[in-house]
């Protein structure tokens, strides 16, 4: 067993652990104004000892948020913290989404509060990357340009090292200049990234992608151009590519889990996606930690400048898929999974 290989995070300017734990799954079922936001059960020993696992497995990059479990996760990253000297692990936290008082979460005094809150959790004095986690600035914005200002400032007094801000599924710079279906988002997240100037982004990348064409800046060439720092989440599907090899009837999502309201998983999705994997299941195994192979490793094949941050909810499930790290694909298994996965394959 040896330990994770590292990657420099551009923006960060900071080598991290090429795969991240991401503790959203850890922080259990929660709804927010009724909606649920969270994720099944979560045991709290089994999770910290899955933290524990990563961290002796090598992991140096911990992605939480203070809305995940409304503070359980920062609070267990606090416990894993005072088993580590704080510089040894990169930390990385979110405000924006919290909906706990009347102000607005991006109001200035409730952003000030929130991250107050965030520091005392998980017991630290700085964070090495805080997230703009929602793109809701209020009525006409009203708070994008203090909410701006607010990171610029913690960032310059060295509260925090680098501004974190989520980019679309989607995206290609050219398409602001079209009048197609993404048009107006793209538009709207670079209005707001000029705006927010951030060092990293966070964005949705897995084996269902869409494929870019060579003229197209995707978020991983925008990031490269602009000296972003780039973090990869939903590499498994939020589950969903790996348990395409059971019966994908089976699986019932509580209330509190998020996946209960999401379309991508009432059982007739799940069974699309069941027959679209099916022939890389027969190719390359059936098995959570087969699939975990090609998500992890197609993932990083495609950004190879990326940290991944991945869910868990105990040391097995971050065991499988750091072990994916030992397994890597060549260029023609990128080839034959474009190939069946997506109408247009090509080799970048
Ligand atoms: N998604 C976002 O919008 C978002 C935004 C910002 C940051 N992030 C960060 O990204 C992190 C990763 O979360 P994600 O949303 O991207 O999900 P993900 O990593 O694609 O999926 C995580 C889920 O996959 C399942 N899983 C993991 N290992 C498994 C194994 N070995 N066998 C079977 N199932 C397994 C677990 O769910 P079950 O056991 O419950 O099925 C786990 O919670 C988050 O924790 C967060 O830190 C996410």
């Amino acid at each position: 067993m040896s330990l994770l290989p590292r990657r420099h995070l551009s923006g960060l300017n900071a080598d991290v652990s090429v795969i991240g734990a991401g503790c959203w799954t850890i922080g259990g079922p929660v709804t927010n104004r009724g909606t649920p936001i969270g994720w099944d059960d979560v045991d709290p020993d089994a999770a910290f000892a899955g933290l524990v696992h990563a961290l002796e497995r090598g992991v140096t990059l911990y992605d939480t948020a203070d809305v995940y479990g409304l503070g359980h996760s920062e609070r267990l990253l606090g416990r894993l913290l005072r088993l580590v000297p704080r510089q040894d692990l990169t930390i990385s936290s979110k405000v924006g989404y919290f909906a706990g008082t009347a102000r607005h979460a991006y109001h200035p005094a409730q952003m000030r509060a929130q991250l107050a809150t965030t520091l005392d959790n998980v017991g630290t004095d700085h964070l090495d990357i805080y997230f703009l986690h929602s793109s809701d600035f209020g009525p006409d914005d009203r708070y994008l340009l203090d909410a701006a200002d607010l990171m610029q400032t913690w960032r310059a007094q060295g509260v925090i090292h680098a501004v974190g801000m989520r980019a679309p599924h989607r995206f290609a710079e050219e398409w602001a200049a079209t009048d197609g279906p993404q048009a107006a988002e793209t538009r709207r997240w670079l209005h707001l990234y000029d705006q927010v100037r951030p060092d990293v982004v966070t964005t949705r990348y897995n084996l269902l992608s869409p494929l870019y064409a060579d003229h197209e800046t995707d978020i991983f060439r925008f990031a490269r151009r602009n000296g972003l720092g780039v973090l990869i989440k939903q590499v498994l599907g939020q589950g969903l590519l790996l348990q395409a090899g059971s019966d994908p009837d089976q699986r019932q999502y509580s209330i509190g889990d998020h996946r209960r309201a999401d379309p991508t998983f009432t059982p007739d999705s799940r069974r699309q996606l069941h027959a679209r994997l099916a022939p890389l299941r027969d190719r390359y195994g059936h098995s959570p930690a087969n699939m975990a192979r090609l998500c992890v490793q197609y993932a990083l094949h495609h950004a190879p400048d990326a940290a991944i941050l991945v869910g868990f909810r105990n040391a097995e499930q971050i065991d499988t898929v750091l072990a994916a790290l030992d397994h890597p694909l060549h260029a023609d298994d990128i080839t034959q999974i474009r190939a069946v996965l997506h109408d247009n394959p090509y080799i970048d």
